[in-house]
């Protein structure tokens, strides 16, 4: 099969990794990709918003399967624009994609549909967002309702802040039309977990459990960012809870978003908040996560390729998906003013250094060669993960491999996975999920054993 791999991140380069090694692939494009993307794939040079031009290539080269990594081609209609060519993709058509596109759509969806989430107002001026924000008390969280490159989000603990958050969105419209609506919403306490599952449009492939770190310094200190770091297992999610994300949150999303013809077929991603209550969605994304993708990714045993090619055909070949015992770890090596305004430009050493650490794995993001050499040219630079027996030995490959790349304006932070290798420690859990053992609530039909 010719695969058509679209993005450039880490994200990207792990899932062209993954599909390279499947004995069905013949062929593997990516747009526009990266340097490390280019060892592994043909490097198209098109941007992922160029959904009419991508079409034109996918169709005049004969690609089989086009895999979506980004939010912004979906979208933008990327798999509407495929599909009327006649080509297969696996990802949300526009309108289902619009669960990440519009978090005014996202909570208004689930408050149909039942679906736990924190309380929230929409609003359309400064006046009603304050006042609604007063209704909440502190903290209170501020959202923008489209896409902002994931500065859309204001976490308020202090009058000042929603200040700040008001003026940005109302009246310095950072944003663009992206805060016509803001959302307002309760803060909700709890520790933060990922959901990733595949979706045919009907049926749930739930991944392994994994776990983002978003802020950009250690100890949880700093700014978001698209994510630091990241571990599968999560350790944040027996089964019993994994079971009721399933249940209350992914199957009514799938059934409601069906029902109301937006057939959800790709990636589904439920950003959750572990409450006293039970789970609760933060927000839903129609994509891979980046850099969880690279950390479920390493762990994944089976075949991506014809998974991917029958979910966008509408059905799955298998009840389950399967992943090694193995923990796997990321560590992001990022700029030096990430997220607002990461140095460019320095050239990174160490590369081949790194990638020779046994067990250890270098996804590339935002770099780009010149004049022979690799150069840091984005926010996020590299990622480097790491498998091992348990989640302690693959923090310690990643992190020592990630000691072998340098450059002056790299950071990164210190502590991914540390509090819970101290918790595991403590309590001899690993806290994992058994994807065996969820079955039963998946209702797919058992074809494989
Ligand atoms: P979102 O893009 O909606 O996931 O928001 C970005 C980040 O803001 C999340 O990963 C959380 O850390 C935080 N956040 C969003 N909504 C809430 C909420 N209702 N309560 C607490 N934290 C939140
Ligand atoms: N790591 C979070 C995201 O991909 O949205």
């Amino acid at each position: 099969m010719k695969v058509l791999v679209i993005g450039n991140g880490g994200r990207e380069h792990a899932l062209c990794w993954k599909l390279r090694q499947s004995p069905l692939l013949t062929e593997l494009y990516c747009a526009p990709g990266n340097p490390g993307i280019a060892g592994v794939a043909d490097c198209v040079p098109h941007g992922v918003e160029e959904v009419h031009e991508l079409a034109g290539f996918a169709k005049e080269i004969g690609i089989d399967l086009t895999v979506v990594g980004p939010e912004l081609p979906l979208t933008l209609g990327l798999v509407d624009e495929f599909e009327a060519r006649g080509l297969r993709v696996f990802g949300p058509r526009k309108a289902a994609a619009e669960l990440e596109g519009s978090k005014v759509f996202a909570k208004e969806f689930m408050a149909r549909y039942g679906i736990p989430t924190a309380d929230f107002e929409v609003t359309r001026t400064r006046a009603e967002a304050a006042k609604a924000a007063a209704r909440f008390g502190l903290p209170v969280v501020l959202k923008a309702d489209g896409l902002a490159a994931g500065k859309g989000v204001v976490v308020a603990t202090c009058a000042e802040d929603v200040e700040v958050a008001l003026e940005l969105f109302f009246d310095e419209r950072r944003f663009g039309v992206a805060s016509d609506r803001v959302v307002i919403e309760q803060f909700l306490p709890g520790e933060e977990v990922s959901f990733i599952a595949l979706a045919d449009g009907e049926r749930l492939l739930p991944f392994a459990t994994a776990r983002d770190y978003k802020r950009l310094l250690d100890d949880d200190r700093g700014p978001n960012t698209g994510g630091m770091g990241a571990h599968s297992p999560s350790g944040l999610l027996p089964s019993a809870q994994a079971a009721e994300v399933l249940e209350r949150i992914l199957k009514p999303t799938l059934a409601g978003l069906a029902a109301e013809n937006r057939r959800f077929r790709g990636v589904l991603y439920a950003g959750l908040m572990l409450t006293a209550e039970g789970p609760k969605v933060l927000e839903f994304n129609v994509r891979f996560g980046d850099p969880e993708a690279q950390a479920l990714l390493l762990r994944l045993e089976d075949d991506l390729l014809p998974l991917l090619a029958a979910g966008a055909s509408g059905s799955f070949p298998v009840s389950r998906l399967h992943f090694r015992k193995e923990a796997s770890a990321v560590v992001v090596l990022a700029s030096s003013g990430y997220p607002e305004r990461p140095v460019r430009g320095e050239a990174i050493e160490g590369l081949e250094r790194a990638a020779a650490v046994p067990g250890a794995h270098v996804f590339h993001a935002g770099t780009a060669r010149r004049d022979g050499e690799i150069v840091a040219i984005g926010g996020r630079v590299i990622n480097v993960g790491a498998t091992g027996p348990d989640l302690a030995s693959a923090l310690r490959t990643a992190y020592t491999a990630a000691a072998h790349i340098s450059w002056p304006a790299k950071i990164l932070r210190h502590d991914i996975g540390r509090d819970f290798v101290e918790r595991a420690a403590a309590t001899q859990e690993t806290g994992s999920f058994n994807l065996r053992e969820l079955r039963s609530h998946l209702g797919n039909e058992p074809r494989d054993s």
